[in-house]
Protein backbone atom coordinates (compact mmCIF):
# COMPACT_ATOMS: atom_id res chain seq x y z
CA UNK A 1 0.00 0.00 0.00
CA UNK A 2 1.39 3.39 -1.03
CA UNK A 3 0.86 5.76 1.68
CA UNK A 4 2.14 9.43 2.33
CA UNK A 5 3.78 10.77 5.70
CA UNK A 6 0.49 12.77 6.43
CA UNK A 7 -1.91 9.97 5.82
CA UNK A 8 0.11 7.54 8.05
CA UNK A 9 0.13 9.64 10.70
CA UNK A 10 -3.48 10.56 10.33
CA UNK A 11 -4.20 7.01 10.23
CA UNK A 12 -2.26 5.87 13.31
CA UNK A 13 -3.90 8.44 15.47
CA UNK A 14 -7.57 7.52 14.05
CA UNK A 15 -6.88 3.60 14.99
CA UNK A 16 -5.30 4.67 18.19
CA UNK A 17 -8.49 6.89 18.84
CA UNK A 18 -10.76 4.13 18.05
CA UNK A 19 -9.26 1.93 20.78
CA UNK A 20 -10.00 4.16 23.31
CA UNK A 21 -6.75 6.72 23.20
CA UNK A 22 -6.77 10.29 24.24
CA UNK A 23 -4.82 12.03 20.95
CA UNK A 24 -2.59 14.46 22.82
CA UNK A 25 -0.22 17.09 21.44
CA UNK A 26 3.14 15.96 20.88
CA UNK A 27 5.42 18.15 23.01
CA UNK A 28 8.99 20.22 22.63
CA UNK A 29 11.74 19.02 20.72
CA UNK A 30 13.57 20.73 24.27
CA UNK A 31 12.66 18.71 27.12
CA UNK A 32 11.34 21.34 30.30
CA UNK A 33 12.93 20.77 33.25
CA UNK A 34 14.81 17.59 32.33
CA UNK A 35 18.63 18.31 32.31
CA UNK A 36 19.39 14.71 31.85
CA UNK A 37 19.18 14.61 28.47
CA UNK A 38 19.23 17.30 25.57
CA UNK A 39 16.70 16.83 23.26
CA UNK A 40 13.33 14.52 23.50
CA UNK A 41 14.46 11.58 22.33
CA UNK A 42 11.27 9.53 22.58
CA UNK A 43 7.41 9.96 22.86
CA UNK A 44 7.86 8.60 26.43
CA UNK A 45 9.82 11.68 27.34
CA UNK A 46 7.57 14.19 28.02
CA UNK A 47 5.21 11.48 29.48
CA UNK A 48 7.57 10.07 32.45
CA UNK A 49 6.19 11.37 35.34
CA UNK A 50 2.64 9.71 33.94
CA UNK A 51 4.62 6.55 33.39
CA UNK A 52 5.59 7.11 36.91
CA UNK A 53 2.18 7.23 37.84
CA UNK A 54 0.53 10.23 38.61
CA UNK A 55 -1.99 10.71 36.80
CA UNK A 56 -2.23 12.23 33.05
CA UNK A 57 -4.87 15.15 32.47
CA UNK A 58 -6.14 12.76 29.40
CA UNK A 59 -6.64 9.63 30.86
CA UNK A 60 -4.53 6.40 30.74
CA UNK A 61 -4.85 5.74 27.09
CA UNK A 62 -3.03 8.29 25.00
CA UNK A 63 -1.60 8.66 21.36
CA UNK A 64 0.47 11.08 19.68
CA UNK A 65 2.75 11.84 16.89
CA UNK A 66 6.58 13.37 18.78
CA UNK A 67 9.03 14.74 17.35
CA UNK A 68 12.50 13.37 18.60
CA UNK A 69 15.84 14.31 17.57
CA UNK A 70 18.91 11.50 18.79
CA UNK A 71 22.34 12.22 18.01
CA UNK A 72 23.39 8.73 19.49
CA UNK A 73 23.65 7.05 16.05
CA UNK A 74 25.03 10.01 14.00
CA UNK A 75 27.72 8.18 12.68
CA UNK A 76 25.34 5.34 10.89
CA UNK A 77 23.75 8.69 9.40
CA UNK A 78 24.60 8.28 5.90
CA UNK A 79 22.96 4.22 5.54
CA UNK A 80 19.23 3.96 4.18
CA UNK A 81 17.67 4.30 7.41
CA UNK A 82 19.20 6.33 10.65
CA UNK A 83 18.52 9.82 11.15
CA UNK A 84 19.18 12.03 13.53
CA UNK A 85 15.36 13.51 13.56
CA UNK A 86 12.43 11.87 13.06
CA UNK A 87 8.47 11.75 13.88
CA UNK A 88 7.69 9.01 16.10
CA UNK A 89 4.19 7.75 16.63
CA UNK A 90 3.19 6.24 19.60
CA UNK A 91 0.23 4.75 21.69
CA UNK A 92 0.41 4.64 25.70
CA UNK A 93 -0.84 2.18 28.22
CA UNK A 94 -0.54 3.97 31.60
CA UNK A 95 -0.96 0.93 34.11
CA UNK A 96 -3.97 -0.42 32.24
CA UNK A 97 -3.49 -2.88 29.28
CA UNK A 98 -0.86 -4.53 29.01
CA UNK A 99 1.11 -6.90 26.33
CA UNK A 100 -1.24 -8.74 24.88
CA UNK A 101 -3.59 -5.74 23.72
CA UNK A 102 -0.41 -3.83 22.66
CA UNK A 103 0.77 -6.72 20.48
CA UNK A 104 -2.07 -7.21 19.37
CA UNK A 105 -2.71 -3.63 18.07
CA UNK A 106 0.81 -3.39 16.83
CA UNK A 107 -0.28 -6.37 14.47
CA UNK A 108 -3.55 -5.54 13.70
CA UNK A 109 -2.67 -1.91 12.76
CA UNK A 110 0.37 -3.55 10.55
CA UNK A 111 -1.43 -6.11 8.81
CA UNK A 112 -4.70 -4.35 8.63
CA UNK A 113 -4.46 -0.76 8.03
CA UNK A 114 -0.96 -0.56 6.53
CA UNK A 115 -1.23 -3.65 4.37
CA UNK A 116 2.03 -5.41 5.72
CA UNK A 117 1.84 -9.32 5.33
CA UNK A 118 2.88 -11.33 8.19
CA UNK A 119 5.39 -13.02 6.29
CA UNK A 120 7.11 -9.81 6.01
CA UNK A 121 7.48 -9.07 9.72
CA UNK A 122 10.17 -10.55 12.23
CA UNK A 123 9.74 -9.58 16.05
CA UNK A 124 12.21 -9.72 18.79
CA UNK A 125 11.77 -10.47 22.51
CA UNK A 126 13.68 -10.23 25.42
CA UNK A 127 15.78 -13.59 26.61
CA UNK A 128 16.08 -12.84 29.77
CA UNK A 129 18.92 -11.41 32.74
CA UNK A 130 19.41 -11.86 36.12
CA UNK A 131 16.07 -11.99 38.17
CA UNK A 132 14.40 -11.24 34.99
CA UNK A 133 12.85 -13.93 33.08
CA UNK A 134 12.66 -14.47 29.13
CA UNK A 135 9.34 -12.60 27.84
CA UNK A 136 7.53 -15.93 26.91
CA UNK A 137 4.62 -14.42 27.10
CA UNK A 138 5.38 -11.95 24.03
CA UNK A 139 6.17 -15.30 22.15
CA UNK A 140 3.16 -16.63 23.04
CA UNK A 141 1.09 -13.57 22.08
CA UNK A 142 2.67 -13.50 18.34
CA UNK A 143 2.74 -17.03 17.92
CA UNK A 144 -0.86 -17.18 18.19
CA UNK A 145 -1.47 -13.97 15.81
CA UNK A 146 0.46 -16.00 13.20
CA UNK A 147 4.13 -15.48 13.12
CA UNK A 148 6.16 -18.83 13.39
CA UNK A 149 8.38 -19.55 15.55
CA UNK A 150 11.93 -19.22 13.75
CA UNK A 151 10.81 -15.36 13.10
CA UNK A 152 10.33 -14.51 16.80
CA UNK A 153 13.95 -13.54 17.95
CA UNK A 154 14.37 -13.83 21.77
CA UNK A 155 17.48 -11.06 22.43
CA UNK A 156 19.89 -9.91 25.17
CA UNK A 157 19.21 -6.59 27.13
CA UNK A 158 21.57 -4.97 24.60
CA UNK A 159 19.00 -5.23 21.86
CA UNK A 160 15.46 -5.57 23.51
CA UNK A 161 15.48 -3.39 27.21
CA UNK A 162 14.41 -0.14 26.23
CA UNK A 163 15.27 2.64 28.72
CA UNK A 164 15.37 5.13 30.73
CA UNK A 165 15.72 8.21 28.37
CA UNK A 166 18.29 9.94 30.44
CA UNK A 167 20.33 8.07 33.25
CA UNK A 168 17.52 7.33 35.55
CA UNK A 169 13.76 6.91 35.19
CA UNK A 170 10.88 4.37 33.70
CA UNK A 171 12.02 1.26 31.50
CA UNK A 172 11.31 -2.54 30.87
CA UNK A 173 11.92 -4.91 28.06
CA UNK A 174 10.65 -4.58 24.80
CA UNK A 175 9.00 -6.05 21.69
CA UNK A 176 10.29 -4.70 18.02
CA UNK A 177 9.34 -4.71 14.77
CA UNK A 178 11.18 -5.38 11.67
CA UNK A 179 10.15 -5.73 8.06
CA UNK A 180 12.38 -8.10 6.01
CA UNK A 181 13.56 -5.83 2.95
CA UNK A 182 13.73 -8.94 0.62
CA UNK A 183 17.81 -8.43 0.22
CA UNK A 184 20.02 -11.17 1.30
CA UNK A 185 21.30 -11.84 4.95
CA UNK A 186 24.93 -10.29 5.08
CA UNK A 187 25.82 -13.78 6.81
CA UNK A 188 25.03 -16.42 9.26
CA UNK A 189 24.73 -13.81 12.15
CA UNK A 190 22.37 -12.05 10.59
CA UNK A 191 19.06 -11.16 12.61
CA UNK A 192 17.06 -8.64 12.99
CA UNK A 193 18.46 -5.48 14.71
CA UNK A 194 21.63 -6.69 12.44
CA UNK A 195 22.43 -3.14 10.52
CA UNK A 196 23.21 -4.68 6.93
CA UNK A 197 19.57 -3.08 5.90
CA UNK A 198 17.99 -6.73 5.46
CA UNK A 199 15.71 -6.03 8.40
CA UNK A 200 14.54 -2.10 9.04
CA UNK A 201 13.06 -1.86 12.59
CA UNK A 202 9.63 0.32 12.33
CA UNK A 203 7.85 -0.03 15.41
CA UNK A 204 8.68 -1.27 19.26
CA UNK A 205 6.69 -1.97 22.16
CA UNK A 206 7.74 -1.13 25.18
CA UNK A 207 6.50 -2.93 28.48
CA UNK A 208 7.71 -0.41 31.09
CA UNK A 209 7.34 -2.47 34.76
CA UNK A 210 10.44 -0.54 36.08
CA UNK A 211 12.33 2.46 37.22
CA UNK A 212 15.77 2.29 36.92
CA UNK A 213 17.10 4.85 40.09
CA UNK A 214 19.90 7.48 39.81
CA UNK A 215 22.16 4.10 41.87
CA UNK A 216 21.22 2.24 38.39
CA UNK A 217 18.97 -0.17 40.52
CA UNK A 218 15.26 -1.28 38.84
CA UNK A 219 12.37 -0.85 41.32
CA UNK A 220 9.39 -2.12 39.71
CA UNK A 221 6.97 0.83 39.11
CA UNK A 222 3.68 1.35 40.71
CA UNK A 223 1.65 0.31 37.67
CA UNK A 224 2.65 -1.92 34.57
CA UNK A 225 2.76 0.90 31.54
CA UNK A 226 2.84 0.27 27.54
CA UNK A 227 5.16 2.77 25.52
CA UNK A 228 5.44 2.03 21.38
CA UNK A 229 6.79 3.86 18.91
CA UNK A 230 6.76 3.58 15.51
CA UNK A 231 9.32 5.62 12.95
CA UNK A 232 7.15 7.71 10.42
CA UNK A 233 10.12 7.98 8.32
CA UNK A 234 10.87 4.24 7.84
CA UNK A 235 7.25 3.69 7.88
CA UNK A 236 6.40 4.99 5.01
CA UNK A 237 9.90 4.21 3.25
CA UNK A 238 8.64 0.58 3.26
CA UNK A 239 5.53 1.07 2.78
CA UNK A 240 6.16 2.66 -0.48
CA UNK A 241 8.58 -0.48 -1.18
CA UNK A 242 11.98 2.43 -1.04
CA UNK A 243 15.04 1.49 -0.32
CA UNK A 244 15.98 4.52 1.68
CA UNK A 245 13.84 7.15 3.86
CA UNK A 246 15.59 9.66 1.37
CA UNK A 247 13.23 8.67 -1.81
CA UNK A 248 10.55 9.87 0.73
CA UNK A 249 8.61 12.98 0.25
CA UNK A 250 9.86 13.73 3.19
CA UNK A 251 13.44 13.88 1.91
CA UNK A 252 13.02 14.13 -1.60
CA UNK A 253 12.73 17.73 -2.34
CA UNK A 254 15.98 17.88 -0.46
CA UNK A 255 17.86 15.57 -2.33
CA UNK A 256 16.87 16.95 -5.66
CA UNK A 257 17.90 20.33 -4.72
CA UNK A 258 21.56 19.10 -2.82
CA UNK A 259 22.35 17.35 -6.18
CA UNK A 260 21.18 20.58 -8.21
CA UNK A 261 24.14 22.55 -5.97
CA UNK A 262 26.74 19.41 -6.12
CA UNK A 263 29.45 20.87 -8.35
CA UNK A 264 32.11 18.11 -7.67
CA UNK A 265 31.95 15.09 -10.04
CA UNK A 266 31.82 12.11 -7.69
CA UNK A 267 35.15 9.59 -7.40
CA UNK A 268 33.75 7.57 -5.39
CA UNK A 269 30.03 7.48 -6.17
CA UNK A 270 29.13 5.78 -2.61
CA UNK A 271 31.27 8.54 -0.50
CA UNK A 272 29.22 11.35 -2.30
CA UNK A 273 25.47 9.70 -1.79
CA UNK A 274 26.59 9.75 1.71
CA UNK A 275 27.14 12.88 1.94
CA UNK A 276 24.37 13.81 0.91
CA UNK A 277 22.08 12.21 2.94
CA UNK A 278 24.18 13.26 5.62
CA UNK A 279 23.44 17.04 4.55
CA UNK A 280 20.18 16.69 4.27
CA UNK A 281 19.40 14.74 7.37
CA UNK A 282 21.48 17.27 9.66
CA UNK A 283 20.23 20.26 7.90
CA UNK A 284 16.31 18.81 8.38
CA UNK A 285 17.38 18.36 12.32
CA UNK A 286 18.80 21.71 12.40
CA UNK A 287 15.39 23.66 10.92
CA UNK A 288 13.63 21.21 13.80
CA UNK A 289 15.55 22.16 16.43
CA UNK A 290 16.12 26.27 15.00
CA UNK A 291 12.27 26.23 14.87
CA UNK A 292 11.05 24.53 18.30
CA UNK A 293 7.74 26.29 19.44
CA UNK A 294 10.29 26.48 23.01
CA UNK A 295 12.48 28.46 21.09
CA UNK A 296 15.89 29.35 22.73
CA UNK A 297 18.62 26.90 21.19
CA UNK A 298 21.15 28.48 18.70
CA UNK A 299 24.28 27.04 17.86
CA UNK A 300 26.71 27.35 20.73
CA UNK A 301 29.76 25.59 22.62
CA UNK A 302 27.30 24.05 25.38
CA UNK A 303 24.75 20.91 25.56
CA UNK A 304 22.44 21.44 22.87
CA UNK A 305 23.46 24.19 21.41
CA UNK A 306 26.69 22.29 20.93
CA UNK A 307 24.96 19.59 19.32
CA UNK A 308 23.16 22.16 17.21
CA UNK A 309 26.59 23.54 15.59
CA UNK A 310 28.34 20.04 15.45
CA UNK A 311 25.13 19.27 13.28
CA UNK A 312 24.98 22.41 11.39
CA UNK A 313 29.38 22.49 11.17
CA UNK A 314 29.00 18.52 10.05
CA UNK A 315 26.90 19.43 7.04
CA UNK A 316 28.86 22.32 5.67
CA UNK A 317 32.08 20.12 5.88
CA UNK A 318 30.45 17.76 3.91
CA UNK A 319 28.91 20.62 1.59
CA UNK A 320 32.33 21.69 0.55
CA UNK A 321 33.24 17.85 -0.18
CA UNK A 322 30.47 18.31 -3.12
CA UNK A 323 31.14 21.68 -4.04
CA UNK A 324 28.08 23.71 -3.18
CA UNK A 325 28.55 26.77 -2.39
CA UNK A 326 28.13 29.25 0.82
CA UNK A 327 24.68 30.15 1.69
CA UNK A 328 23.37 26.43 0.86
CA UNK A 329 21.93 26.38 5.05
CA UNK A 330 18.80 28.89 3.60
CA UNK A 331 18.02 27.44 1.11
CA UNK A 332 17.60 23.84 2.31
CA UNK A 333 15.77 25.35 5.05
CA UNK A 334 13.47 26.55 3.15
CA UNK A 335 13.01 23.91 1.35
CA UNK A 336 12.17 22.23 5.09
CA UNK A 337 9.90 24.85 6.05
CA UNK A 338 7.90 24.24 2.73
CA UNK A 339 7.76 21.03 3.58
CA UNK A 340 6.63 20.31 6.96
CA UNK A 341 4.77 23.63 7.89
CA UNK A 342 1.16 22.30 7.58
CA UNK A 343 1.93 19.73 10.04
CA UNK A 344 4.62 22.08 12.34
CA UNK A 345 3.37 25.58 11.78
CA UNK A 346 6.04 26.57 13.94
CA UNK A 347 8.59 26.43 11.26
CA UNK A 348 6.74 28.66 8.98
CA UNK A 349 6.14 31.25 12.48
CA UNK A 350 10.01 30.92 13.15
CA UNK A 351 11.26 31.03 9.42
CA UNK A 352 13.37 34.10 9.59
CA UNK A 353 15.27 33.06 12.84
CA UNK A 354 15.99 29.48 11.04
CA UNK A 355 17.32 30.84 7.89
CA UNK A 356 19.57 33.99 9.58
CA UNK A 357 20.93 31.52 12.39
CA UNK A 358 22.04 28.82 9.74
CA UNK A 359 23.39 31.01 6.82
CA UNK A 360 25.19 32.95 10.01
CA UNK A 361 26.29 29.83 11.42
CA UNK A 362 27.44 28.79 8.25
CA UNK A 363 29.51 32.02 7.52
CA UNK A 364 30.99 31.67 11.01
CA UNK A 365 32.30 28.28 9.87
CA UNK A 366 33.11 28.67 6.79
CA UNK A 367 36.02 31.50 7.34
CA UNK A 368 37.75 29.15 9.76
CA UNK A 369 36.72 25.63 8.16
CA UNK A 370 39.45 26.13 5.55
CA UNK A 371 42.28 27.07 7.60
CA UNK A 372 41.74 24.72 10.21
CA UNK A 373 41.68 21.89 7.93
CA UNK A 374 45.09 22.93 6.94
CA UNK A 375 46.29 23.30 10.22
CA UNK A 376 44.65 19.75 10.78
CA UNK A 377 46.34 18.26 8.01
CA UNK A 378 49.58 19.24 9.05
CA UNK A 379 49.35 18.00 12.04
CA UNK A 380 48.14 14.65 10.95
CA UNK A 381 50.51 14.55 8.45
CA UNK A 382 53.33 15.10 10.58
CA UNK A 383 52.04 11.95 12.87
CA UNK A 384 51.14 9.67 10.34
CA UNK A 385 54.87 9.90 9.19
CA UNK A 386 56.10 9.09 12.37
CA UNK A 387 53.89 6.56 12.69
CA UNK A 388 52.13 7.58 15.59
CA UNK A 389 48.75 6.80 16.20
CA UNK A 390 47.04 9.70 18.30
CA UNK A 391 46.58 13.54 17.95
CA UNK A 392 46.81 14.96 21.08
CA UNK A 393 44.45 16.77 23.29
CA UNK A 394 45.99 19.96 23.20
CA UNK A 395 45.57 20.11 19.29
CA UNK A 396 42.09 18.97 19.04
CA UNK A 397 41.88 21.60 21.80
CA UNK A 398 43.16 24.55 19.53
CA UNK A 399 41.19 23.53 16.83
CA UNK A 400 37.98 23.93 18.35
CA UNK A 401 39.03 27.45 20.48
CA UNK A 402 40.63 28.66 17.24
CA UNK A 403 38.94 27.13 14.15
CA UNK A 404 35.57 26.02 15.57
CA UNK A 405 35.97 22.53 15.21
CA UNK A 406 33.94 20.70 17.75
CA UNK A 407 35.95 17.62 19.57
CA UNK A 408 33.30 15.19 17.47
CA UNK A 409 34.40 16.65 14.10
CA UNK A 410 38.21 16.46 14.87
CA UNK A 411 37.92 13.03 16.14
CA UNK A 412 36.24 12.14 12.43
CA UNK A 413 38.87 13.70 10.31
CA UNK A 414 40.92 11.89 12.70
CA UNK A 415 39.70 8.64 12.26
CA UNK A 416 39.79 8.91 8.22
CA UNK A 417 43.51 8.97 8.49
CA UNK A 418 43.39 6.07 11.22
CA UNK A 419 44.11 8.40 14.26
CA UNK A 420 42.51 8.80 17.36
CA UNK A 421 41.93 11.86 19.51
CA UNK A 422 43.15 12.05 23.01
CA UNK A 423 39.82 12.68 24.90
CA UNK A 424 41.70 13.46 28.15
CA UNK A 425 43.75 15.57 27.03
CA UNK A 426 41.17 17.55 25.30
CA UNK A 427 39.29 17.64 28.49
CA UNK A 428 41.86 19.34 30.45
CA UNK A 429 42.89 21.61 28.19
CA UNK A 430 39.12 22.71 28.29
CA UNK A 431 39.00 22.71 31.98
CA UNK A 432 42.33 24.62 32.26
CA UNK A 433 40.75 27.08 29.42
CA UNK A 434 37.34 27.31 31.25
CA UNK A 435 39.29 27.83 34.27
CA UNK A 436 41.34 30.95 32.69
CA UNK A 437 38.40 32.28 31.57
CA UNK A 438 36.02 31.43 34.39
CA UNK A 439 33.13 30.96 31.34
CA UNK A 440 30.47 28.95 31.52
CA UNK A 441 31.53 27.04 34.74
CA UNK A 442 28.02 26.68 36.20
CA UNK A 443 27.06 24.92 32.66
CA UNK A 444 28.79 22.16 33.98
CA UNK A 445 27.19 21.76 37.38
CA UNK A 446 25.37 19.05 36.93
CA UNK A 447 24.05 15.60 38.35
CA UNK A 448 20.63 15.67 38.37
CA UNK A 449 18.92 13.46 40.47
CA UNK A 450 19.81 15.08 43.75
CA UNK A 451 19.17 18.30 42.64
CA UNK A 452 15.09 17.89 41.20
CA UNK A 453 14.37 20.08 43.94
CA UNK A 454 16.28 22.72 42.50
CA UNK A 455 15.09 22.61 38.78
CA UNK A 456 11.45 22.68 40.23
CA UNK A 457 12.06 25.81 42.01
CA UNK A 458 13.10 27.61 39.46
CA UNK A 459 10.22 26.46 37.08
CA UNK A 460 8.13 28.33 39.84
CA UNK A 461 10.08 31.11 39.57
CA UNK A 462 9.90 31.06 35.76
CA UNK A 463 6.55 31.09 36.36
CA UNK A 464 6.32 34.47 38.77
CA UNK A 465 9.01 35.96 36.57
CA UNK A 466 6.93 35.66 33.25
CA UNK A 467 4.20 37.39 34.93
CA UNK A 468 6.14 39.75 36.75
CA UNK A 469 7.83 41.04 33.42
CA UNK A 470 4.57 41.18 31.58
CA UNK A 471 3.18 43.81 34.70
CA UNK A 472 6.38 45.69 34.65
CA UNK A 473 6.88 46.04 30.65
CA UNK A 474 3.25 45.25 29.22
CA UNK A 475 1.62 42.59 28.20
CA UNK A 476 3.97 41.93 25.02
CA UNK A 477 6.18 40.53 26.88
CA UNK A 478 5.66 36.86 26.53
CA UNK A 479 7.66 33.48 26.79
CA UNK A 480 10.11 32.76 23.73
CA UNK A 481 12.38 30.02 25.24
CA UNK A 482 13.04 28.64 28.32
CA UNK A 483 15.72 26.81 29.81
CA UNK A 484 16.51 25.48 33.42
CA UNK A 485 19.97 24.25 35.00
CA UNK A 486 20.24 22.95 38.50
CA UNK A 487 21.65 26.52 38.68
CA UNK A 488 19.66 28.84 37.06
CA UNK A 489 16.99 29.82 34.55
CA UNK A 490 16.90 31.02 31.54
CA UNK A 491 14.01 33.09 30.54
CA UNK A 492 13.13 34.47 26.52
CA UNK A 493 10.80 37.23 25.99
CA UNK A 494 9.72 39.69 23.45
CA UNK A 495 10.90 43.38 24.15
CA UNK A 496 12.16 45.68 21.90
CA UNK A 497 14.80 47.17 24.03
CA UNK A 498 17.34 46.25 26.91
CA UNK A 499 15.31 46.69 30.26
CA UNK A 500 16.47 49.76 32.67
CA UNK A 501 17.90 49.06 36.06
CA UNK A 502 14.66 50.36 37.46
CA UNK A 503 12.73 48.08 35.42
CA UNK A 504 14.87 45.13 36.46
CA UNK A 505 14.74 46.02 40.22
CA UNK A 506 10.90 46.42 39.53
CA UNK A 507 10.24 42.60 38.58
CA UNK A 508 12.76 41.38 41.28
CA UNK A 509 11.17 43.33 43.76
CA UNK A 510 7.55 41.75 42.26
CA UNK A 511 8.69 38.13 41.92
CA UNK A 512 9.96 38.49 45.80
CA UNK A 513 7.21 40.05 47.09
CA UNK A 514 5.14 36.74 45.59
CA UNK A 515 8.27 34.51 47.16
CA UNK A 516 7.67 36.27 50.41
CA UNK A 517 3.57 35.85 50.46
CA UNK A 518 3.97 31.83 50.40
CA UNK A 519 1.38 31.32 47.52
CA UNK A 520 0.06 27.74 47.40
CA UNK A 521 0.98 26.37 43.86
CA UNK A 522 -1.74 24.67 42.95
CA UNK A 523 -2.86 22.08 39.86
CA UNK A 524 -5.81 21.84 37.88
CA UNK A 525 -7.14 19.95 34.77
CA UNK A 526 -8.83 21.47 32.31
CA UNK A 527 -9.68 21.68 28.25
CA UNK A 528 -6.82 24.16 26.58
CA UNK A 529 -10.32 26.48 26.28
CA UNK A 530 -11.27 26.31 29.48
CA UNK A 531 -7.89 27.34 30.80
CA UNK A 532 -7.59 30.36 28.21
CA UNK A 533 -11.40 31.13 29.16
CA UNK A 534 -9.81 31.40 32.96
CA UNK A 535 -6.81 33.72 31.95
CA UNK A 536 -4.31 31.43 31.53
CA UNK A 537 -1.08 31.70 29.77
CA UNK A 538 -1.14 29.57 27.15
CA UNK A 539 2.48 28.56 25.11
CA UNK A 540 2.34 25.77 23.00
CA UNK A 541 -1.11 25.21 20.60
CA UNK A 542 -3.09 22.45 22.08
CA UNK A 543 -5.66 20.92 20.18
CA UNK A 544 -8.90 21.73 20.46
CA UNK A 545 -10.55 20.23 23.40
CA UNK A 546 -7.35 18.57 24.90
CA UNK A 547 -7.16 18.66 28.43
CA UNK A 548 -4.19 20.45 30.06
CA UNK A 549 -2.94 20.67 33.41
CA UNK A 550 -3.32 24.74 34.45
CA UNK A 551 -0.67 25.96 37.33
CA UNK A 552 -1.58 29.04 39.77
CA UNK A 553 0.84 30.40 41.88
CA UNK A 554 -2.27 31.90 44.70
CA UNK A 555 -3.65 34.72 42.60
CA UNK A 556 -0.94 35.71 40.67
CA UNK A 557 0.00 33.33 37.71
CA UNK A 558 -1.81 31.12 36.11
CA UNK A 559 -0.04 29.43 33.43
CA UNK A 560 -0.90 26.32 31.28
CA UNK A 561 2.62 23.94 31.84
CA UNK A 562 3.40 20.12 32.47
CA UNK A 563 5.05 20.64 35.51
CA UNK A 564 6.40 20.08 38.05
CA UNK A 565 6.84 22.54 40.60
CA UNK A 566 7.48 23.76 43.86
CA UNK A 567 4.61 23.66 46.31
CA UNK A 568 4.67 26.67 47.41
CA UNK A 569 6.25 30.14 46.87
CA UNK A 570 7.72 30.31 50.23
CA UNK A 571 10.37 27.85 49.18
CA UNK A 572 11.88 29.56 46.33
CA UNK A 573 13.55 31.69 49.23
CA UNK A 574 14.80 34.90 47.09
CA UNK A 575 15.06 35.66 43.36
CA UNK A 576 17.45 37.50 42.07
CA UNK A 577 18.21 38.41 38.46
CA UNK A 578 21.91 37.91 36.70
CA UNK A 579 22.06 39.60 33.59
CA UNK A 580 19.91 40.91 31.06
CA UNK A 581 20.70 40.77 27.23
CA UNK A 582 19.58 40.17 24.05
CA UNK A 583 18.79 36.73 22.21
CA UNK A 584 17.88 37.86 18.95
CA UNK A 585 16.32 40.63 16.94
CA UNK A 586 13.46 41.86 19.42
CA UNK A 587 13.79 39.28 22.10
CA UNK A 588 15.74 39.53 25.93
CA UNK A 589 17.19 36.80 27.64
CA UNK A 590 17.39 37.07 31.62
CA UNK A 591 19.35 34.66 33.45
CA UNK A 592 18.43 34.26 37.23
CA UNK A 593 18.76 32.52 40.44
CA UNK A 594 17.14 31.49 43.53
CA UNK A 595 18.90 32.53 46.84
CA UNK A 596 18.30 31.71 50.34
CA UNK A 597 17.34 28.01 49.57
CA UNK A 598 17.32 25.54 52.50
N1 LIG B 1 10.47 4.50 23.83
C1 LIG B 1 10.55 3.48 22.83
C2 LIG B 1 11.51 3.80 21.73
O1 LIG B 1 11.94 4.92 21.64
C3 LIG B 1 9.19 3.25 22.24
O2 LIG B 1 8.66 4.45 21.86
O3 LIG B 1 11.81 2.96 20.94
Amino acid sequence: MKLTADQLREKYLSFFASKGHAIISGASLIPENDPTVLFTTAGMHPLVPYLLGEPHPSGRRLTDVQTCVRTGDIDAVGDTCHLTFFEMLGNWSLGEYFKKEAITWSFEFLTQELGFTADQLSVTVFEGEGDIPRDDESIDIWKSLGIPEERIYALPKSDNWWGPAGTSGPCGPDSEMFIDTGVDCCGEECRPGCHCGKYIEIWNDVFMQYNKTAEGKYEPLKQNNVDTGMGVERTICMMNGYETVYETELFAPLMLKIKELTTIQAENEEQHTRAKRIIADHMRTAVFILGDPKGGVKPGNMGANYVLRRLIRRSVRYAKMLGISTGYTGELAKLVIDNYKHVYPELETNRTTIVTELTAEESRFEKTLTSGQREFNKVATALVTHKQTTLSGRTAFKLYDTYGFPLEFTEELANEQGLAVDRAGYDKAFKKHQELSKQGANTFKGGLADNTVATTRLHTATHLLHKALQIVLGEHATQKGSNITTARLRFDFSHPAKMTPEEKQQVEDIVNEQIKRNLPVKVETMTIEEAKEKGATALFAAKYGEQVKVYTAGDFSMEVCGGPHAETTGELGGFKIKKEESSSAGVRRIKAIITNVN
